[in-house]
């Protein structure tokens, strides 16, 4: 078979079992082309990095850890909750917050081919979407927000525990104050995909700073990062010319003054001048380009940056947790839970570092709610 031909066939098949890359791949034909040249050697290159590192473990003489070990019987009840589970962060005081879908599940019949959402005659998700969870014994503290999403992606704590979501049917952007039942602050039009300054295409993540000017991820099918002040007002719009795939996940290091992003099917990470201490926002500072596989979420905490890989799309690999160097951009660990991810979508690190957590939407995923140790062994 010519390479012309295996690569309609992949082609072919990408189509088939993936109605986000599809549309995806309507919007972006040429950055799709290009992409799947890639997949060819790409997790053959992955094999061998893995195969390097896999005998590391965290070690005595490491500053930080960089490999997380899962915590078994964390949460306390491992069947809750069932089904996708999207967005994680964690607040000042290590509590867990974690955004799910109930029973909804994100399928090819979710959305038209304009992105909209084809279920908008349902009602909204009846269960708590929001649910807390103790960081130390894993039972659950606390829920709230039924009967208000439809289709659950980011969640983002800030420093004054404010809950900011992301709805990628809605197409809006939400924070919430401790404790509120209402929003104080909406963004995005209802239900309506657009890529102007009051509309978002499936916007995935929030980053927010200490002053309160936040970062959005707009989405699965716009490829731009939105900058807004701290009542909501634009201030920026950057990373259009370097056609993101998907941003997917945000990490935002004040003390560097930059902003990360999980360029998901581009399966790299982008980082940014992110703007808060004079400098000009959006210019593009690193680019970890390097067969990362599908880049789904990143978390930082000083050199080290974890991320969680998606399942290929070509064919079953295995999907792992990867920790690596922000300054040399090496990485330095791979590492899963004990029974495997198999769609791992979020994660977030606690802000005292000893733990990380990670969410999964995989339908046979042994949990939906990880938690990982970054303390080193004694
Ligand atoms: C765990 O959660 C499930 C719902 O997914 C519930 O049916 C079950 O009763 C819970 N178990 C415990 C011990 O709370
Ligand atoms: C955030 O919430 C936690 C838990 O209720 C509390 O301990 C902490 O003081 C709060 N932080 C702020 C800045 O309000």
């Amino acid at each position: 078979m010519s390479i012309f031909k295996s690569h309609k066939l992949y082609f072919l098949l990408i189509l088939i079992s993936s109605p986000t890359i599809f549309r995806t791949v309507r919007s972006h034909p040429v950055y799709y082309e290009r992409n799947l040249n890639q997949y060819t050697d790409f997790y053959e290159q992955l094999q061998e990095l893995l195969a390097i590192h896999k005998n590391r473990v965290a070690s005595h003489e490491n500053e930080v850890n960089d490999y997380p070990v899962e915590v078994i019987g964390w949460p306390k009840n491992q069947t809750f909750p069932k089904g996708q589970t999207a967005g994680v962060d964690v607040d000042s005081a290590g509590r867990v917050h974690v955004f799910h879908r109930g029973d909804v599940v994100w399928d090819a019949k979710s959305f038209d081919w304009n992105n909209v959402y084809q279920h908008q005659d349902q009602p909204p998700i009846s269960v708590d979407s929001v649910i807390i969870f103790d960081s130390k014994t894993g039972d659950i503290q606390n829920s709230w927000g039924k009967n208000r999403f439809y289709m659950p992606h980011g969640l983002t704590i800030d420093k004054n525990n404010n809950t900011w979501l992301t709805d990628v049917a809605l197409h809006q952007v939400f924070k919430f104050k401790p404790g509120a039942s209402e929003p104080d602050l909406v963004l995005g039009q209802r239900f309506v995909p657009g890529n102007d300054e009051s509309h978002f295409c499936k916007p995935t993540d929030v980053a927010v700073a200490s002053s309160g000017k936040f970062y959005v991820s707009d989405g699965y099918c716009n490829s731009r990062i939105l900058m807004f002040s701290p009542s909501g007002q634009l201030l920026k719009e950057f990373g259009k010319k370097d056609d993101m795939l998907v941003p997917h996940s945000l990490t935002l290091l004040e003390n560097l003054d930059i902003l990360c992003v999980a360029d998901r099917e581009n399966e790299r990470i982008l980082c940014y001048s992110a703007g808060l201490q004079g400098s000009s926002p959006g210019l593009l500072v690193k680019n970890f380009h390097k067969n990362l596989g599908r880049v789904f979420a990143v978390a930082a905490r000083d050199d080290h940056l974890y991320m969680v890989q998606g399942p290929g799309i070509i064919g079953k690999h295995p999907v792992h947790g990867l920790t690596l160097s922000l300054s040399t951009k090496k990485i330095l660990n791979s590492w899963s839970p004990v029974e495997g991810f198999v769609n791992p979508h979020d994660l977030a690190l606690s802000p005292d570092g000893t733990s990380l957590y990670v969410v999964e939407i995989g339908e046979n995923a042994a949990k939906k709610v990880y938690k990982f140790s970054l303390q080193k062994p004694n």
